[in-house]
């Protein structure tokens, strides 16, 4: 197989390396381009764009295939545990006994906000959107841990990661609480991390919120199913803003307002609005399906499509799956996971949809599960960010290990004026 392309300009040959990943993907190497031929390329979206090389996660859209350092992500279904993930997303490999325990230990330590933290959320307004609040909390942390704003060594990188990863819990709990005007529940050293969030976010004084090992269950997938996906926006965006020497923090605050996008993350709050809408008789969902096919109108059949995936997600099959056994373990009967299931079923029968390769992708069913535990749905994209949070710790801290630390800066076409003259103010029309 050839280890080079020739690029032919003006009559001249410019050969240009190939190189080859792990699973026999294959990139044409630029970067000598515009030094030898005085062109770039141009790219919208980056979609037929490489970044980088990275180790984490390998996604084959084409197959349908996820995997973590190499592990197919089905493999996480059996016994789900979102802390041995992220050690395995950020560390490299899973996690034995006594790292996966010092591990934990930290994440229980480190639950605490600084007491000055909580006077922050007392100046958002109780509709302030949640994921304004992580970002901007998740950015004040660099105010209380200086020390870890230069990460030179494994130990104090690992500090960070515990306390963000630990963090984002308390801080996504204090914002619901805000929101409902009820007193912050201060984390419970004995609980795991699930079952953490939820009595943070949902304890009363006189009534702790117990945690189902179903429910527990569920969660822990959900946050592993959304703990990472190679070169999403906002795993780019954090990568971007870390290849300024950004701080960790700053950079996954950074993230959090690239998952916002209802492209993106904010996806899974869109598709609860969706499904509602259709409940309640606005629209029937083969309405729903004509509507998101015609171009004179911005609606898109939200939690479905993807850039990479031109097969089915193997996210959206597992949390469907996972949707079905929780309701029925909760004595549930969602109508709005009915009606989704029927948006699929005529979605994947439909020409439009199929000859665009368009199928559920990670948010379709994950909102059902959230619901169902009681989330808010405005919390939605909060859920998807604690799970992506290891992800991002992860491409951060890969891209600093490897000294891929180029700045980020892409080059682009210019169509503005040409050269033109300042033209004072009195001679203006
Ligand atoms: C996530 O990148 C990742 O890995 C993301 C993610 C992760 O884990 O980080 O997987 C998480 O963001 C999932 C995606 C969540 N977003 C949505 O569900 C929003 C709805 N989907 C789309 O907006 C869209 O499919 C995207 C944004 C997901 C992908 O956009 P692309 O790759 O730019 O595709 P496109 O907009 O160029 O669409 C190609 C065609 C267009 O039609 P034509 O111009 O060919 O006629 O497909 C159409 C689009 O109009 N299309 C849709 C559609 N998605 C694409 N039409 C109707 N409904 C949709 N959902």
């Amino acid at each position: 197989m050839s280890d080079q392309i020739i690029l032919r300009l003006d009559g001249q040959d410019y050969p240009l390396p190939l190189e080859q990943g792990a699973e026999n993907e294959r990139a044409i190497d630029i970067s000598s381009l515009r030094a030898d031929t005085g062109l770039i390329t141009l790219d919208s979206g980056y979609a037929n764009t490489g970044s980088c090389r990275s180790a984490i996660t390998f996604v084959d859209g084409e197959q349908g295939i996820l995997r973590y350092r190499g592990i197919p992500i089905e493999q996480f279904t059996q016994h789900p545990n979102f802390i041995e993930v992220a050690w395995l997303l950020i560390f490299g490999s899973l996690p034995n006994r006594q790292e996966y325990d010092g591990f934990a230990g930290d994440l229980t330590a480190h639950a605490n906000l600084d007491e000055g933290m909580k006077l922050h959320f007392e100046g958002f307004p109780r509709n302030a959107p949640p994921m304004a609040i992580l970002s901007a909390m998740i950015n004040a942390l660099s105010c209380f841990y200086p020390e870890l704003l230069e990460l030179d060594d494994t130990s104090r990188f690992r500090l960070a990661a515990a306390r963000l990863i630990s963090k984002i819990r308390t801080i996504a709990a204090y914002a619901y609480r805000h929101s409902q005007g009820d007193a912050y529940n201060y984390p419970n050293p004995r609980l795991a991390y699930v079952s953490n969030l939820l009595h943070m976010m949902f304890s009363h004084p006189y009534q702790e919120r117990e945690c189902d090992p179903l429910v527990r269950e569920a969660l822990n997938l959900l946050f592993i199913l959304h703990a990472d996906h190679e070169q999403n926006c906002s795993t780019s965006t954090v990568r971007i803003v870390g290849s300024s020497k950004a701080n960790l923090f700053a950079s996954c605050a950074a993230g959090v307002c690239a998952l916002w996008g209802p492209l993106h993350g904010g996806a899974n709050i869109e598709v609860l609005r969706m499904l509602e809408r259709i409940h309640n008789g606005h629209m029937t969902p083969e309405d729903y399906v004509q509507q998101a096919k015609d171009k004179t109108n911005d609606a898109r059949l939200m939690g479905f499509g993807h850039r990479v995936y031109k097969n089915r997600d193997p996210r959206a099959e597992i949390l469907g799956r996972q949707a079905e056994k929780l309701l029925a373990y909760m004595g549930q009967d969602d109508p709005l996971l009915n009606i989704a299931r029927k948006l699929e079923e005529i979605a994947l029968e439909d020409p439009y949809f199929k000859q665009r390769n368009l199928y559920p992708n990670v948010d379709f069913y994950s909102g059902i599960i959230m619901r169902a535990v009681g989330i808010p749905t405005n919390m939605f994209t909060v859920m998807f960010a604690i799970g992506r949070l290891p992800g991002w710790i992860a491409h951060w801290w890969e891209q600093n290990q490897r000294g891929q630390n180029r700045i980020a800066r892409p080059r682009q076409i210019y169509d503005g004026n040409t050269i033109t003259d300042y033209v004072p103010m009195d001679e203006r029309g």
